[in-house]
């Protein structure tokens, strides 16, 4: 049977290759998810179908969490990136899901500004992983395929 994971991607996200490239890499988001693909079908984990989602504005991402619900999506793999430091509605979204939420950052957000230390969302994520640069969402993928 396949597997299906939703992707989000929060603000600035789009930009990624040319922003702040010291902290968050050279690659752009469509390289990461080639990488991502690539690499996923090096492992024989059986059919995996990975959708992409990125929005800079809050009210998007609300709604794509809710068009998870009841949906056959196995996990959410979400990056809400600085909507992860204030966003309540993102978090009152992700409470609504009875599927494993995973949290990436690409960078480890532990070792930067006391602003980034508050997580609200990650207050609903079953896992969070930070500092894996662009594997984040490989990682976060093969944490739900892996037992
Ligand atoms: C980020 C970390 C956030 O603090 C920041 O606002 C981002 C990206 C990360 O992936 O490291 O936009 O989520």
């Amino acid at each position: 049977m396949k597997k299906k994971f939703m992707v989000i991607n929060g603000p600035n996200l789009n930009l990624l290759g040319s922003r702040e490239p010291e902290i968050y890499g050279a690659e752009n988001l469509k390289d990461i998810e080639f990488y991502t693909s690539e690499k996923l079908s090096e492992f024989s984990l059986g059919k995996v179908e990975v959708d992409w989602f990125q929005s800079n504005i809050e009210g998007e991402i609300v709604e794509k969490i809710q068009q998870l619900i009841g949906s056959d999506y196995q996990s959410l793999i979400i990056n809400p990136a600085a909507y992860s430091h204030t966003s309540i509605a993102i978090l009152d979204a992700l409470k609504m899901l009875n599927i494993p939420v995973v949290e990436v950052h690409l960078s480890n957000t532990h070792l930067r500004e006391e602003y980034r230390q508050q997580k609200l969302t990650a207050k609903s994520s079953t896992i969070i992983m930070e500092g894996l640069g662009k594997r984040a969402y490989l990682f976060g993928i093969l944490s739900q395929l892996i037992k």
